[in-house]
């Protein structure tokens, strides 16, 4: 069935699978059959889930005869950090739009963690102001940079989520479902951070090309649940078109929790450090104060309520951010001092 998508250009980052483990620990403590699908340890830069995507945007680029690519995010955009490591190790110049899209000033946010990686991969960033849309911040810095330089370098939009982007989530649940097979896994229900939409899509849409009964639960952390489900929703049917999927009713398949927000994107509350610190407890897993550590709590949330939302076998997709954490340094002291954390 998945025979059609084997014919997209990719570009081959990622070596073998990444791991899928037990999660032996939580398995005990909470009876239910917990594993986890190590995306964070891909063996590119810092590993995440956007090495995926670029397997796929990098290999569109390259047919497209780019030789400079440019993206954008956040400040601590892993997307941003990562596209220029793999840009780098294809030999292609990159431009990053960050944008002041978190409100917290310190130090060690404004140039530690992502932002020294750009720095080490010699990209070249131009800095927007809170408020910014990311992909219009991309659209005017391509258009500065051809017109300083006569060529407009290849765009990447936001999270790399995009029809493109997103077939590296449809190969991760190929993987997964592989994965599944070989420990004896019929079904599931798998949890994993959901932001610019194109894991999720992905991940929907390759499970059902892999034929595996798998409930894909999305923890929103930055848009709200309509915004997000749509977003989500368009990409499957952008995806399912371009494969030739008929027939399928994606909006059906689409779950999405966006109750682990908190007071934003890129702010973690309490509950979240609570969750990163059982992480490391339990299983000495590190997840990041961003993406992974609000979805692990919304795992845990899952657990504790003994919701029916959870199958027998649960999966936790870790999709990266070790990274971002390192811009986090001064959350710590100040949740034990119990201050305000920004
Ligand atoms: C560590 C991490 N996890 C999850 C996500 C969310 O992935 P997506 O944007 O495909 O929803 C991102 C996106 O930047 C990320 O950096």
């Amino acid at each position: 069935m998945n025979h059609k998508f084997e014919i997209f250009p990719r570009v081959p980052l990622i070596q073998q699978a990444t791991p899928f483990l037990p999660l032996d620990r939580l398995t005990e403590l909470f009876n239910v059959s917990l594993w986890i699908k190590r995306d964070d340890m891909n063996g590119v830069g810092a590993g995440g889930n956007k090495v995926r995507k670029l397997e796929y945007l990098l290999a569109d680029a390259k047919q497209n005869n780019a030789s400079a690519i440019i993206t954008g995010g956040g400040v601590q955009s892993n997307h941003a950090s990562t596209t220029a490591i793999c840009a780098k190790r294809l030999g292609l110049k990159s431009y990053l739009a960050l944008v002041a899209a978190v409100p917290i000033e310190n130090e060690h946010y404004q140039s530690n963690g992502n932002v020294f990686l750009n720095q080490l991969c010699n990209a070249e960033i131009k800095r927007f102001p809170k408020g910014s849309n990311v992909n219009k911040c991309i659209e005017q810095y391509a258009q500065e940079i051809e017109k300083l330089t006569g060529s407009k370098p290849y765009e990447i939009c936001m999270g790399g989520s995009n029809v493109i982007g997103s077939l590296g989530y449809i190969k991760a649940a190929l993987e997964i479902a592989s994965q599944m097979k070989a420990h004896g896994i019929k079904f599931a229900s798998l949890v994993h951070a959901s932001g610019s939409a194109g894991t999720q899509a992905g991940l929907i849409v390759g499970f059902y090309l892999a034929g595996a009964d798998v409930d894909v639960l999305g923890c929103s952390v930055v848009y709200d649940k309509p915004k997000i489900s749509q977003m989500v929703l368009e990409l499957c049917q952008q995806l399912s078109q371009l494969l030739g999927i008929t027939n399928v009713n994606w909006a059906e398949k689409i779950n999405v929790n966006d109750s682990y927000i908190g007071d934003g994107y890129g702010l973690p509350g309490k509950a979240t450090w609570e969750s990163i610190d059982i992480g490391i407890e339990t299983e000495s897993i590190i997840f990041d104060p961003c993406y992974t550590g609000k979805a692990f709590n919304y795992l845990l949330d899952l657990l504790r309520e003994q919701s029916s939302l959870l199958r027998k076998n649960t999966i936790f997709l870790h999709t990266g951010g070790m990274v971002g954490l390192m811009g986090y340094q001064n959350f710590t002291q100040k949740i034990q001092s119990d201050q305000s954390l920004y």
